[in-house]
This record gives structure tokens, C-alpha cells and sequence, in this order.
């Protein structure tokens, strides 16, 4: 792993929008953005955390905004509430995600449930980019990342309706780097599998050491208990210059999980 001091502050000038950025892989994100040297816009609707969290990271580096991603008119104000406060806009973490009726077959799929699942998870993203892209395209430059999920390449273990929303978001993803690319800002996707935040022992209904047992279980690679920095190292790697020629990637964080479907070798 390279430790340069270059390294260590590989995002220094930068300045981010994380949405969902109060809790989870978003704060993980947030925290290891401002180490990075980034600046932050955090976009979340959970006004306390999220100031809390401002406070930490300090008010010269981090701000908060309330933004509830399904409307335009929130995500238009955490994008202008970048560019007012730090002069521009280099990263969109577009991150807030909702998961509902864990274990639920499709008849007993609620329509409005399913309907909230893809206004967070799709058109939430869709706003972020577009939004995102009205500033960034201007500029020249700019990088645009979405999360998806192990559910954005397979069916099966989470609701119909997260699956659809994940699948949704790299189609998204894809067709935004298309027209982006010429402008040059990049699009790429990040997909973690299980990592231990408030959407995942909130909803599977089972403890948090029986969560982590299953995901244990699960995943490919052994020996490794994955993290919102796990994550958040992918999120920077995409976000930043060391990958200015990676663009219309779903980049999976998931020890495998992907590849084996959770079957491993003895
Ligand atoms: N935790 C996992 O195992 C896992 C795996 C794959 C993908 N993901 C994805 O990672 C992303 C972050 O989830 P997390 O696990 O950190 O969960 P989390 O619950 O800790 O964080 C999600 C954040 O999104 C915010 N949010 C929800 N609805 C919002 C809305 N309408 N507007 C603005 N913010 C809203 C929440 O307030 C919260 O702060 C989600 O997109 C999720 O689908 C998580």
C-alpha cells in the first residue's frame, strides 16, 4: 500500500456531495473524503446526525444540507450549496438507499413499498446526476459515482424491489457515461455486498451477530470483515485522479461474492 504524504492527501482540493452521507457507508465516506483532504457537502435527511457528523469533520471542511433525494428541488439546492460554499463540484457520491419487506415474496409485495424503494434508490440517483452533470459539464470535468449492490448483478436473497432499484441504477450508470464522457466527467457504480450499517441490521430481522455470522458465511474471501471504509477507499479511488481513465464501471466491494455466488472452496 503506498503511504506517501501525496498519497495519504489524494484528494486534497476536491470537493464532494455524499448523499445518505449521515450514516453508514456515506459518514465512512464523509470522514475518510476530509482525511483525503476533500471538502464535503453532506446531503441526507437525518438533519441531527448529519450536523453532528459536520461538527466532527469541522465546519471549514464539512457542511450539511437537508436533502431528501426524491426531490428535485433538494438535490438542486445540495449541488448549489457545493458550489456556493467551495467554488465547485468534483465528486457526486450519489449513496442514499433505502432496503424494505426483507423476505417478502412477490405476492406479498406491497406497490407503495416498492414504489418508495425506487424513488430513493433510482430516481434519487437519476436527480443526483443529472444535477451533478449540470455543473460538472460546464467545467469539463468531474467524477460521478453511484452505489449499487451485489443485488445490481444478481437475483435472489434481498426484496424484488431492491433488486430492480440496484439493476436500474448501472443502467443508469452506463448511459450517463455515455453522454458524460464527451464532457468529460466519468460515471462509474460501487457495489458492496454486506456491510454492518443501520439499512442492514435494521431490516433482515436478525441481530447483528447473526447478520454478521451470515455474511461471514457468505462471502468468498475469508479473513476479512468488511467495513464502510472498504468502501469508502473505492468510493476515493473512483472519485479521484487515479482512475481518470475508468469510466462506465460497476466496481464490486464484495470479497468475491459476485463471482462465487457464496460457494468456496474447503
Ligand atoms: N450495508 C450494506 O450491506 C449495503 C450493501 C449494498 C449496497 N448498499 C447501499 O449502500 C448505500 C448506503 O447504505 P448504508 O448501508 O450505508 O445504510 P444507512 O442506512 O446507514 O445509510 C443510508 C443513508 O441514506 C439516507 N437516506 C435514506 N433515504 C433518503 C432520502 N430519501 N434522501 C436522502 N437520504 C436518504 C439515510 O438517512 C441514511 O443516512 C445504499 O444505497 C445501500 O443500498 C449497502
Amino acid at each position: 500500500m503506498t503511504t506517501s504524504p501525496a498519497h495519504q492527501r489524494r484528494l486534497e482540493g476536491k470537493v464532494a456531495v455524499i448523499t445518505g452521507g449521515a450514516s453508514g457507508i456515506g459518514e465512512s465516506t464523509a470522514k475518510l473524503f476530509v482525511r483525503y483532504g476533500a471538502r464535503v457537502v453532506i446531503a441526507d435527511i437525518q438533519d441531527d446526525k448529519g450536523r453532528a457528523l459536520c461538527d466532527l469533520l469541522g465546519t471549514a471542511d464539512a457542511c450539511y444540507v437537508h436533502c431528501d433525494v426524491t426531490d428535485e428541488s433538494d438535490m438542486r439546492n445540495a449541488v448549489d450549496t457545493a458550489v456556493a460554499s467551495y467554488g465547485k463540484l468534483d465528486i457526486m457520491f450519489s449513496n442514499a438507499g433505502t432496503l424494505r419487506e426483507f423476505g417478502k415474496g412477490l405476492t406479498n409485495s406491497d406497490k407503495a413499498e416498492f414504489e418508495r424503494v425506487m424513488a430513493v434508490n433510482v430516481v434519487g440517483a437519476f436527480l443526483a446526476t443529472k444535477h451533478a452533470a449540470r455543473v460538472m459539464t460546464p467545467a469539463r470535468r468531474g467524477s460521478i459515482v453511484i452505489t449499487g449492490s451485489t443485488a445490481s448483478a444478481l437475483g435472489g436473497v434481498v426484496p424484488h424491489s431492491y433488486v430492480c432499484s440496484k439493476h436500474a441504477v448501472v443502467g443508469l450508470m452506463k448511459s450517463a457515461a455515455a453522454e458524460l464522457g464527451v464532457h468529460g466527467v466519468r460515471v462509474n457504480c460501487v457495489s458492496p455486498h454486506g456491510v454492518m450499517t443501520p439499512l442492514l441490521i435494521g431490516v433482515v430481522g436478525m441481530d447483528e451477530a447473526a447478520t454478521e455470522a451470515f455474511l461471514e458465511g457468505s462471502t468468498n474471501l475469508k479473513g476479512v470483515k468488511p467495513t464502510g471504509e472498504d468502501v469508502a477507499e473505492a468510493v476515493a479511488y473512483l472519485g479521484g485522479d487515479e482512475s481518470r481513465y475508468v469510466s462506465g464501471v460497476n466496481l464490486m466491494v464484495d470479497g468475491g461474492y459476485s463471482v462465487t455466488k457464496g460457494m468456496s472452496f474447503k
